[in-house]
């Protein structure tokens, strides 16, 4: 083995990860006075929340009467009942005063006539209940993530949070005794490889997006999270849940935010009809994205599909008018003119579902503190280890979310990790000695995938992966499908034993890096597609045709996948919560689910 040596930091609290999330993180575990670095991938503005359109949801009633009750109830219900109604709760609660927090923040949210935050409507948000449409989604016109993205990075710097940019995690420091003390990682600009000590580690990496062939997520959406955890020898939970957004560009993926139909945009098949009256009466384009993915995909299926291979459907915005559409969505205006080469004043821009979000990821609690469900304890937690945001499953989003909830979700739980550190820690509060071999799992790892000499490279293992999940994790599954899933998973998770590196560099863009990532991606890919292959019922996102219906006695469950070092996956379940965190609101009961 190559020797390495480690630059050594030492702080209390490490943020790993830089969008909304662990920014909001950052920011708060400085306002509490921690010596917090903060280790990113990218440089903080580009991380993916940049991408985030249409916006952030909170019951203000600035549009119209709206209650946070309302809003629970329709996160529940956009849920499947597969959410924890405590932390539903909580987030939906939090909304009101995190979204005036970030505009006293300095986010350039848009306006109403008389100066209030401009909301819009949103699909599965709706008044009273599930009566009909509310405008809840809190926009700064379609950039919205774009503008808190900014202005987080803005309140990060007024904190004397340390940032580490361009550097990429590779493995976690944990205690003989299970706790997290810090983490490994590569500085991409130079190479040289730092160990990082913390009394508490909070994973903000994001999702997964790109172990799929087609998807909104930027190319860095890697499941570095989620691989960091595995290594550790902890689960994942609910990763058969993976969204598809209805309205990503034909061909490129691209989003189109669902705000262009919130703004009254709407979808037709080959024949023009308005086909989502049909399977939505009452919501119609503005039903959940599960619903709309769906009857998109059977209206393609059944041969009602638009253009020369009837494998498309239209979205349109012509009839919005030129003024709105500059005021209101003048980022996807542009976006469907470069990718779609589609003039939206004139003509409908062709869009298919496209994968978006994973409501699967680390479980934690709603304190943010990541667990090791044991069957005595399934919320026991594992000390200082905190995830947020989309790498992590609080569970907030159970078997689908809702559009403009992530965004919240980031907010609130990157807030809530700030409050629990203040809660449970001391500013510099003295470290313990590192165990003598912190780092060297990281580093005999990283030897033998740098000197791997195999006969498969990189890109061709990520291609197969990407076609493999693409086919057969899809918006419908069959028990076929996922097993011959399963089948090609695990023939390039092998593959992977197989490896061939060429440029050994450890910076940026080489070889090395991309298997790093990749082998990220091939656990996410392996507990998404054993999970989903395992849950024989339709829930949310996970459409089984050969179990059509949700199934509350078998499988009002969330599913934990470990994965070992052979990429052997265990699979087991824990409760969902079946209660509330206060008396204000009682438990919601599950029932059918119509929009
Ligand atoms: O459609 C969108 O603007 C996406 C929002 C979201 O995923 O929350």
């Amino acid at each position: 083995m190559a020797a390495y040596s480690f630059v050594d930091h030492t702080y209390d609290v490490l943020v790993i990860g830089a969008g909304g999330a662990g920014l909001r993180a950052t920011l708060g575990m400085g306002a509490a006075g921690f010596k917090t670095a903060c280790v990113t991938k990218v440089f903080p503005t580009r991380s993916h929340t940049v991408a985030a359109q249409g916006g952030i949801s909170a019951s203000l009633g600035n549009m119209s009467e709206d209650d946070w009750r309302w809003h629970m109830y329709d996160t529940v219900k956009g849920s499947d009942w597969l959410g924890d109604q405590d932390a539903i709760e909580y987030m939906c609660r939090e909304a009101v005063p995190a979204v005036y927090e970030l505009e006293h923040f300095g986010v350039p949210f848009s306006r109403t006539d008389d100066g209030r935050i401009y909301q819009r409507p949103f699909g599965g948000h709706m008044r009273n209940f599930g009566e009909a449409p509310v405008q809840r989604a809190c926009a700064a016109a379609d950039r919205t993530g774009h503008a808190i993205l900014h202005t987080l990075y803005q309140q990060c710097l007024k904190h004397d949070a340390e940032f580490f940019v361009e550097y990429f995690a590779i493995d976690l420091i944990m205690d003989p005794d299970g706790a997290c003390r810090g983490a490994v990682a590569i500085n991409l600009d130079d190479g040289s490889l730092h160990r990082f000590r913390a009394h508490l580690t909070v994973l903000a990496t994001g999702g997964y997006g790109r172990a799929y062939f087609s998807a909104t997520s930027a190319h860095t959406c890697t499941g570095d999270g989620h691989g960091l955890v595995t290594r550790a020898g902890l689960p994942l939970q609910d990763m058969e849940f993976v969204q598809f957004h209805p309205t990503g560009i034909y061909g490129s993926g691209c989003l189109i935010t669902e705000g262009a139909r919130g703004e009254g945009g709407y979808l037709t098949n080959s024949t023009g009809e308005r086909f989502m009256e049909r399977y939505a009466p009452t919501a119609k384009d503005l039903a959940s994205r599960d619903v709309v993915s769906r009857a998109m995909t059977v209206e393609i299926r059944e041969g009602r599909g638009v253009g020369k291979d009837k494998d498309y459907i239209h979205l349109h915005l012509e009839h919005l008018g030129a003024e709105t559409l500059e005021l209101r969505l003048p980022g996807i205006t542009e976006t469907a003119r470069i990718f779609a080469g589609v003039d939206v004043t004139r003509e409908p821009i062709p869009v298919l579902p496209t994968v978006h979000y994973n409501m699967g990821g680390v479980p934690t609690n709603i304190h943010t503190e990541v667990l090791r469900p044991t069957e005595s304890d399934p919320d026991a937690v594992c000390p200082g280890l905190m995830a947020i945001g989309e790498v992590a499953c609080v569970s907030v989003h159970g078997a689908n979310r809702l559009g403009t909830n992530s965004l919240l979700d980031l907010v609130v739980f990157g807030r809530a990790a700030g409050l629990r550190a203040a809660a449970t820690l001391k500013p510099a509060t003295a470290h313990r000695p590192l165990p003598k071999d912190a780092g060297d799992l990281a580093t005999s790892r990283l030897d033998r995938v740098r000197n791997a000499n195999g006969g498969h490279r990189t890109a061709q293992i990520r291609l197969a992966l990407q076609r493999a999940m693409q086919n057969d994790a899809a918006v419908f599954r069959t028990a076929a499908t996922l097993r011959e899933g399963c089948r090609k998973i695990d023939e390039a998770y092998d593959s992977f034993a197989d490896l061939r590196i060429d440029d050994r560099s450890l910076i940026w863009n080489s070889d090395l890096i991309e298997a790093l990532e990749l082998a990220n991606l091939l656990d996410c890919a392996k507990t998404t597609i054993y999970s989903a292959e395992a849950r024989s019922e339709s829930r949310g996102a996970h459409a089984r045709e050969d179990f059509p219906t949700r199934d509350d006695v078998g499988w009002m469950k969330h599913t934990l996948a470990w994965v070992d070092a052979k990429g052997k996956v265990a699979l087991g379940y824990r409760p969902v919560h079946a209660y509330t965190l206060t008396k204000d609101v009682e438990y919601i009961k599950p029932k059918a689910r119509v929009y």
